[in-house]
């Protein structure tokens, strides 16, 4: 791998973007322009931090985030591929797949002229992924931060046979208390109720969370409002690619349970993840084939 020296002569832009170790020893990319802040780990392609100016940190990552090689980072916006949730065969494997736990390279990183700046990481097929998952792939991570936050996943794959994806962008979002934040956006949509084992339920309404929460609805590529009553603002979550979206709150019994998740922190996020989850919206990929998912963050001033 390049030195930090090497990655920060190579990618640095003057006044905007730099290259430091963090303390994990891993190296983080650093991103400040006239609209926001960014922090985003070659780890994972994992974004920790995003914030425009004047508004609190919209992405939450967990005090008690583990850094080690192999783990996944609690909070920000893992990278969820090949697959969803547990494999859907083979049970020794991780779940989530692993592109939120490999280090990625860098592209190319770019300025544009509406003052938003782009990274753009790879992942891509090796002997060593080809143990976990046997097909050939590259994934592209495109990152711009502007005013908003959009982040594109390009998976290539590189076969002659088709082949089954599922993916995520499991983004975990800050709110000042979980108890004064409505989600909009899904009402009158069916979902699948992970906590009831998959049972068939469908959207009343707005969301509020108010014990464990872990619903794949599906279909559906509507916006989703997080209303945050506290901090008076909305989050915006807008998505393409995407046939389903995944809300999660552990609350407090399984937040106690995860050592990389502090006790309280359920009060404090939402997951309001863009994914393709279940055998009703898999990605099947033929030769050669590209597939795009995006999601795209942004703050509004709250309107009830
Ligand atoms: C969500 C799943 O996307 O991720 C939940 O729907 C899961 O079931 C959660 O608990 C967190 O997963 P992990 O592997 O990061 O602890």
């Amino acid at each position: 791998m390049s030195t930090i020296q090497q990655l920060q002569e190579q990618f640095g832009i003057a006044n905007t973007l730099t290259i430091t170790t963090h303390p994990s020893g891993w190296p983080l990319i650093h991103i400040h322009n006239q609209h926001a802040s960014a922090e985003i780990h070659l780890y994972a392609a994992h974004i920790t931090h995003f914030q425009p100016h004047g508004q609190e940190p919209i992405l939450w990552l967990s005090k008690q985030a583990i850094y080690r090689e192999g783990k996944a980072l609690r909070g920000g916006i893992p990278i969820i591929w090949p697959w969803f949730g547990p494999h859907p065969t083979d049970q020794t494997l991780p779940q989530h797949g692993f592109g939120r736990n490999r280090f990625w390279q860098i592209a190319q990183t770019k300025q544009h002229d509406d003052g938003s700046t782009v990274v753009q990481l790879v992942l891509t097929d090796s002997e060593e992924t080809h143990s976990v998952w046997p097909h050939r792939f590259r994934l592209t991570l495109t990152i711009t931060v502007g005013r908003a936050l959009e982040v594109t996943l390009e998976m290539h794959h590189q076969e002659d046979k088709p082949v089954d994806i599922t993916a995520a962008l499991h983004t975990y979002f800050t709110v000042a208390d979980i108890n004064q934040v409505t989600i909009e956006g899904l009402d009158s949509t069916p979902y699948l109720d992970k906590t009831t084992g998959y049972t068939q339920k469908t959207q009343t309404g707005e969301i509020t969370i108010t014990a464990e929460t872990d619903r794949v609805y599906v279909p559906t590529t509507a916006d989703c409002l997080i209303k945050d009553h506290t901090l008076q603002r909305t989050i915006r979550v807008s998505k393409a690619g995407s046939q389903s979206t995944v809300v999660w709150n552990p609350w407090q019994e399984k937040a106690q349970g995860m050592g990389d998740f502090p006790d309280d922190g359920y009060k404090t996020m939402v997951c309001v993840e863009t994914t393709n989850a279940t055998a009703q919206d898999t990605v099947t990929l033929t030769p050669q084939a590209t597939h795009q998912l995006t999601t795209k963050i942004s703050v509004e001033p709250l309107e009830i």
